[in-house]
């Protein structure tokens, strides 16, 4: 087992990514707290867990709230006695419009959500990771933090300021034997991506957009978290690892 015994956060959850790396990190022995706002479908991915015989507790959240984050934490650490593993992995899409369009509030939501949200995560979790003596952050990017795409300006600047936010916890806690890397998916089959499935015409374009010609499921990206935050990764950090399936190469 890669997390024997590790106490794991997992922001979003609830969500594709989020379910499928909890479910992942309990079978490799973590205790994991699944956190979500949404309350019900955090306790699914708790139930999934506990039927498989593992370890997990659910959290309603807003990772926008800086109140709601910081009771996260400290809530871990009384239950299971520390931290060690955080994905800030919680996120949302913008309202597609060309950005003179978007409205100043929608950028807001999306930024604060998707950047000051892991921002926050790493905030509140780094000291405790310090008084463990070490731990692994994993935060998730995106294929289009890298990139430009017509339309998404929110979201692309909140993915790309998440790969250089990773690289400042990166350099300033190294040394604490803490390690922070970003994960970025390309198109994962999730529930973020259904007004892209649902669009008939631009779908078959989008879901063969890189060269493996077909779009990933969200396991194929919990993998990869899971060796970010094992000790197979232990000299590995301030790096964004895509998970793209050769989509910024296409
Ligand atoms: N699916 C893709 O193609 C893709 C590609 C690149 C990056 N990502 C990123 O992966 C992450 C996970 O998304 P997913 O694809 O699993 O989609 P998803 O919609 O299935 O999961 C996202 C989860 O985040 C939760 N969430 C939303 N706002 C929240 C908030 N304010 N506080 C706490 N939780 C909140 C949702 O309830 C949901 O459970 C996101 O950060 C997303 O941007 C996804």
């Amino acid at each position: 087992m890669k997390l024997k015994d590790k106490v794991a956060i997992i922001t979003g959850g609830g969500g594709g990514i989020g379910r499928a790396t909890a479910v992942l990190f309990a079978k490799e022995g973590a205790q994991v707290v699944v956190s979500d706002i949404n309350q019900e479908s955090a306790q699914e991915t708790v139930n999934l867990i506990k039927s498989e015989g593992g370890e997990a507790v659910s959290v309603v959240a807003d990772m926008a709230n800086h109140v709601d984050v910081e009771k996260l934490v400290s809530f871990t650490t009384e239950t299971y006695g520390g931290l060690d593993i955080i994905f800030n992995n919680a996120g949302v899409g913008n309202q597609e419009v060309k950005l003179a369009d978007l409205p100043v509030e929608e950028w807001d939501r999306v930024v604060d959500i998707n950047l000051k949200g892991v921002f926050l995560g790493m905030k509140y979790a780094i000291p405790k990771m310090i008084e463990r003596g070490g731990g692994a952050i994993i935060n998730t990017s995106s294929l289009l933090g890298f990139k430009g795409k017509k339309y998404v300006s929110a979201y692309n600047a909140s993915k790309g300021g998440v790969i250089t936010l990773s690289k400042n916890a990166a350099v300033e806690y190294g040394t604490k034997n803490i390690r922070v890397n970003a994960v970025a998916p390309g198109v994962i089959d999730t529930d973020i991506i259904q007004n892209w499935k649902d669009d008939e015409r631009k779908w078959p374009l989008i879901s063969r957009a890189c060269a493996l010609g077909r779009i990933g499921q969200p396991e194929e990206v919990a993998k990869a978290v899971l060796f970010l935050a094992s000790d197979d990764a232990s000299y590995v950090t301030g790096t964004s690892l895509l998970v793209d399936g050769g989509g910024l190469t296409f």
